[in-house]
C-alpha cells in the first residue's frame, strides 16, 4: 500500500478530492499517511483532523527553509510516505527536500504550464486574455512550477468570466486531475524521456 503525504497551506480542496477518490475506491492502492501544513490555522488541516488523519502543523516562522524542510521530511519519513503531493502548498521546497524524494513529489498548478507559473496563476491568465487555461500536475524539481508534466486539463475562458469564475472552473478540473495523476505515477507504467512523460501500455 503506497503512503501519500499531503502538504497544504490553505483550504485543502485538492486534498479532500484526493481523500474522496481513495474513499470511493476510484484511487486504489494508496492511503493518506500524513497531512502537513506550514500554517497551523490552515482549514485543510482541520479537515484532515476531522477525517481522523494524521494532521501535523510544522510552522516555518523564524526558521531557515532547509531547517523547516528537514522537519517536514522527518515527519514524512516517520509516516513511511513514499509519494508527496503538494496541494496548495505555498512555499518553495529547498533542494534538499526535492532530493530527499526523487521523482516522488507532485504539485498541482492552476494554469497550463509553462504559462503563468507562480502566484495567482488564474488571475494572470485572465488578465493576459488567454481563451483557454487549465491545470497541470507535474513532478517537482528545483525550479518553481517547472518539473515534468504528468497531465493537464484545459478549460475555456468564457464571455462574462472574471478571475474567480475562471478559477472555479479550473478548480473543478484540478479535483479530477490530481487523483488521475497520482494513479498514473503509482502504477509505475511510465517513462520520462527528456521532459516528456510517456505512458507505457
Ligand atoms: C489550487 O488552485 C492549487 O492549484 C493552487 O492553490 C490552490 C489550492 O486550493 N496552487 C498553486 O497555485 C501552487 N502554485 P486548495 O487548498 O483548495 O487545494
Amino acid at each position: 500500500m503506497h503512503k501519500l503525504g499531503i502538504l497544504l497551506s490553505g483550504r485543502g480542496s485538492n486534498f479532500l478530492a484526493i481523500a474522496d477518490s481513495i474513499a470511493s475506491g476510484r484511487l486504489r492502492g494508496c492511503e493518506i499517511a500524513a497531512v502537513v501544513s506550514n500554517l497551523a490555522d490552515a482549514s485543510g488541516l482541520a479537515a484532515a483532523r476531522a477525517r481522523g488523519l494524521n494532521a501535523v502543523a510544522i510552522e516555518a516562522r523564524g526558521r531557515k527553509r532547509a531547517e523547516h524542510d528537514a522537519e517536514i521530511i522527518a515527519c514524512l519519513r516517520q509516516h513511511h510516505v513514499d509519494l508527496v503531493c503538494l496541494a496548495g502548498y505555498m512555499r518553495l521546497l529547498s533542494p534538499g527536500f526535492v532530493q530527499a524524494f526523487p521523482q516522488r513529489i507532485l504539485n498541482i498548478h492552476p494554469s497550463l504550464l509553462p504559462a503563468f507559473p507562480g502566484l495567482d496563476a488564474q488571475l494572470q491568465a485572465f488578465e493576459y486574455g488567454v481563451q483557454v487555461s487549465g491545470c497541470s500536475v507535474h513532478f517537482v524539481d528545483e525550479q518553481l512550477d517547472h518539473g515534468v508534466i504528468i497531465l493537464q486539463k484545459a478549460v475555456p475562458v468564457l464571455e462574462g468570466d472574471d478571475a474567480p469564475t475562471l478559477a472555479a472552473r479550473i478548480l473543478a478540473q484540478e479535483h479530477i486531475a490530481y487523483s488521475e495523476a497520482i494513479a498514473r505515477v503509482l502504477s509505475g507504467r511510465y517513462e520520462i524521456v527528456g521532459r516528456r512523460y510517456l505512458l507505457k501500455p
